[in-house]
């Protein structure tokens, strides 16, 4: 057997149940299942951060097999996302997540200048996020009582790629300027010493001190939120390739060996490294978006060192594949047991960016990719 032919073989399972799944997901942006049909997050919330996932999804399906019931999903994804681009209080630092995938994959891919215009809307607002005491982008809105002002995740190291791409697009050195300010900032104040990193930080927004971390969606402050590591891993990666600042793929190799040391032997991924012994969680979507992170990982370091990154990422696809994926066409998700945050009721159902993440890892390995980062 060819040494790629089982990743071949997924591809292949992929692209059978996607034209199926699609065909009947025209209208919609999913977020989860309901008895194996996608819903509509975009009827339900129009501002959700995960509403690019399902246009990027067919971004990906189009790139490997231009067809076009893939595209014409996406473009109207894309277009679906507008009413979100004049919603204020729906804007936050993850205009990445949304228009990464619709807006800047379109763009990358087709040169469409309508496109190209909401990613530079998307980033202007994401740019002025940035708080300059304490060198942060501010993560969220505040939510009624809850004030977030001072408030920085982790997870917005994956949205800082908007910043780079309106940089190079306008030939702006502002956006860049602040993405690598948030970056040193998420560096110093998120990773841990033994690589595992917070979720939350928060800063004093008038002064720009530290004040303290917060577990966030990881079972308690202090603990390892394995999503929340992933986007670390990934994130920092991303930093390192668009600017070619050593320190970030540091980062990004301390939080991988991290990772990597705390895979269990079956290659599922725990909710959070540190949660209870008997608790049985799991987060395929940390799983999935750790394999994309340690792949692109694998490319920049030294010879010597790409095998350990890659072998990782084949560890957690293989066991994906072989335990956590639905290949019933019946059923609208691929990937299952992910779960969103520690402390919320449901856990282990199906999210689509574990699906995106999923796909994202095998084109990477099928040289399918198109590169959305
Ligand atoms: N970015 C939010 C999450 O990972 O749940």
């Amino acid at each position: 057997m060819n040494e790629l032919q089982w990743v071949e073989d997924i591809f292949e399972k992929i692209i059978k149940k996607s034209e199926i799944v699609a065909s009947r997901n025209r209208e919609n942006i999913p977020y989860t299942t309901v008895e194996g049909r996608f819903d509509d997050m975009g009827k339900s919330n129009f501002c959700w951060w995960t509403n690019g996932f399902w246009g990027g999804m067919m971004w990906q399906l189009y790139h490997a097999t231009n067809n076009d019931l893939y595209r014409e999903i996406a473009e109207n994804n894309e277009k679906l996302l507008d009413k979100n681009l004049m919603e204020a209080q729906g804007l936050d630092h993850d205009n990445g997540f949304k228009w990464l995938p619709t807006s800047i994959a379109n763009y990358r891919l087709t040169g469409n200048l309508s496109s190209k215009n909401r990613g530079i809307l998307a980033a202007n607002n994401m740019a002025g996020r940035f708080n300059p005491a304490g060198s942060f982008i501010r993560a969220w809105n505040d939510w009624g009582e809850s004030k977030n002002t001072g408030l920085a995740i982790i997870d917005c190291m994956m949205n800082l790629p908007l910043l780079y791409w309106a940089s190079k697009e306008t030939s702006d050195p502002r956006f860049k300027q602040i993405a690598v300010l948030h970056a040193d900032t998420a560096e110093k104040y998120f990773i841990r010493p033994d690589g595992s990193v917070n979720h939350i930080v928060e800063f004093n927004p008038e002064t720009g001190e530290y004040v303290k971390s917060y577990g966030g969606q990881g079972y308690a402050e202090g603990s390892s939120w394995t999503r929340g590591q992933a986007w670390a891993l990934y994130g920092f990666v991303l930093s390192y390739i668009h600017t070619q600042k050593e320190e970030y793929l540091n980062a990004a190799l301390r939080v991988a060996n991290y990772f990597i040391t705390n895979i269990p032997d079956d290659g599922l991924i725990p909710v959070d490294f540190r949660q209870p012994k008997d608790c049985t969680y799991e987060d395929s979507t940390a799983a999935a978006i750790a394999a994309c992170g340690l792949l692109e990982i694998s490319k920049q370091v030294k010879e010597a060192d790409h095998e350990i990154y890659e072998k990782a990422a084949i560890k957690l696809i293989k066991a994906l594949d072989e335990k956590s994926c639905n290949w019933d066409e019946k059923v609208d998700n691929i990937l299952e047991k992910c779960t969103a945050a520690f402390h919320d009721k449901n856990h282990e159902f199906s999210i689509i960016y574990g699906d995106y993440f999923f796909i994202e890892a095998i084109w990477k390995l099928t040289s399918k990719e198109l590169f959305i980062w």
